[in-house]
């Protein structure tokens, strides 16, 4: 009959286009579906109103294998599980760190750390055979022993978005660079500080050294003249001061840090993407009339002092910026900052003044976990069109805190994810014009389709008008 003589020829073209948008928009590769997702629990931390916790606890529960992680979030729980809030227990940060130990050997993780990891400051004699631990250490930019981590944050934890972009994941444990007798672990170090009847909470959780009664590091070394506060008073086991006549008694209580990680398995589908940290107290500066950076170490300082304005008003604003130049070429795909209460944003620019990513802090303003008032419970993370970085090019971070009143041992921390590559369709074809193709061909295709049915809708009734239809239905 005349009806379905246009049918085959519409419903062939629909597939036709199907297939063709389908194959257009293949250029984004769908890592989501792959998508595993594990939730673990730290070893406990007991702790008392004043305490601080700062351990350093190795061989933690971990995916194991040759994985490509995706993201790290996390939070203090307590012993039922509930989620803790910031100003019962301050966490001041959390960093993951991977590291190879030598199968069978004997000596405790803490000490082989301090011995060969932690005070190594050369970065390429990582792979020394001698050492029975060796860490594995993020791009850089540090060499000072520290910020060599993958993933860390502290209070802006639970609203923070540490997930990579797809395709993009860290590569891990990759069999082909293990060494020989070696196996590959996880280190995580936690800083918690409990503010439960203290004196001062934000004195307590910026580390102020005379509520702690703190006059020798960790070490045993006499504090630098005029430190305040910082990460040099408030360490482990170290005790801020609680109100007087606070009963201390029977406040003790037991929490974890719950972290869920988020991966997938290792394949050529994953585009690897490199961690780097830079730190705004670094002390690296450029070398007279040379490009690179290979004649200058960079000793990183991670905090520094917001020294409190002299006359109030809106120019109460603390803006410390820093030009390092990069060692690498490569794509930034993701940015992040860190900062302490009391700041006010962080940017990172490339030398013309062009913004890569800004990274704004959000406050609570509430009681309740995740939105505890005076505490930042977030940063915005970045998730940039790639943003191609070359060697030897100098980029600008910029960080932004209040000074309407001083803060001590504030950070200033931006945290990139570098991919050497970017996904095959991409490199000849910027994302945004493959997502628009695969949009005009599927708007085409509509109008195509409309067509075509308007077509056979006018044949079929010019052809049931010949075959004298038509005057029965007018
Ligand atoms: C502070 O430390 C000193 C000596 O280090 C000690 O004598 C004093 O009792 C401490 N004060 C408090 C309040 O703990
Ligand atoms: C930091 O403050 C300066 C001066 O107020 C301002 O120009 C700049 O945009 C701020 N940067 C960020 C990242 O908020």
């Amino acid at each position: 009959m005349a009806s379905c003589r246009g049918k085959p020829m519409i419903s062939s073209l629909v597939f036709l286009l199907v297939a063709l948008s389908i194959s257009l928009s293949q250029g984004f590769i769908r890592t989501e579906s792959k998508i595993k997702s594990g939730v673990f629990l730290s070893p406990k931390l007991e702790m008392n109103p004043g305490s601080v916790a700062n351990p350093y606890l190795f061989d933690i529960d971990f995916p194991r294998g040759h994985i490509g992680l995706k993201a790290f979030d996390a939070e203090v729980v307590d012993e039922a599980g509930k989620p803790v809030p910031l100003h019962e227990t301050y966490l001041h940060h959390w960093i993951v760190e991977p590291y190879y130990v030598r199968k069978g050997s004997k000596l405790p993780q803490r000490e082989m750390f301090r011995n060969h990891g932690f005070s190594r400051q050369d970065h390429e004699s990582n792979l020394d055979s001698r050492s029975d631990m060796i860490l594995v250490k993020n791009g850089g930019l540090c060499r000072s022993g520290v910020l060599r981590h993958y993933f860390g944050l502290g209070s802006e934890t639970r609203k923070t978005s540490t997930y990579l972009p797809d395709p993009y994941a860290i590569e891990i444990d990759n069999p082909e660079d293990t060494p020989d007798g070696y196996e590959f672990k996880w280190l995580l170090n936690i800083h918690a500080i409990d503010t439960r009847g203290v004196e001062d909470k934000k004195g307590c959780i910026e580390c102020l050294c005379d509520l702690y009664n703190v006059t020798i590091d960790e070490y045993g070394r006499a504090l630098k003249p005029g430190y305040k506060g910082g990460l040099y008073c408030c360490y482990d086991k170290t005790q801020c001061r609680v109100k007087n006549g606070f009963d201390n008694g029977e406040k003790t209580r037991t929490l974890y840090l719950k972290y869920t990680v988020r991966w997938v398995e290792w394949d050529s589908s994953v585009l690897p993407g490199q961690v780097y940290i830079f730190d705004v107290t670094d002390s690296w500066k450029k070398p007279e009339g040379s490009i690179g950076d290979n004649s200058q170490e960079h000793i990183c300082h991670v905090e520094y002092e917001v020294k409190p304005c002299k006359h109030n008003g809106d120019g109460c604003v603390d803006v410390r910026k820093k030009s390092l130049t990069m060692p690498f070429s490569g794509y930034i795909v993701y940015g992040v900052a860190h900062q302490h209460a009391g700041g006010i944003g962080a940017a990172l620019y490339r030398e013309d003044g062009e913004g890569i990513c800004t990274s704004m802090p959000k406050y609570g303003n509430g009681d309740e976990p995740g939105n505890e008032a005076g505490y930042i419970v977030g940063m915005s993370s970045c998730y940039p069109e790639p943003v191609k970085v070359s060697y030897g090019e100098t980029l600008t971070m910029e960080f932004n805190y209040s000074s309407t009143v001083g803060h001590t041992g504030v950070m200033g921390l931006f945290y990139i994810l570098v991919a050497q590559q970017l996904p095959e369709p991409v490199s000849s074809m910027p994302r945004l014009f493959q997502r628009s193709v695969s949009l005009l061909a599927f708007l085409v295709a509509t109008v195509v389709v409309a067509v075509v049915v308007l077509i056979a809708a006018v044949v079929y009734r010019r052809q049931n008008r010949e075959d004298g239809y038509q005057s029965l239905s007018t």
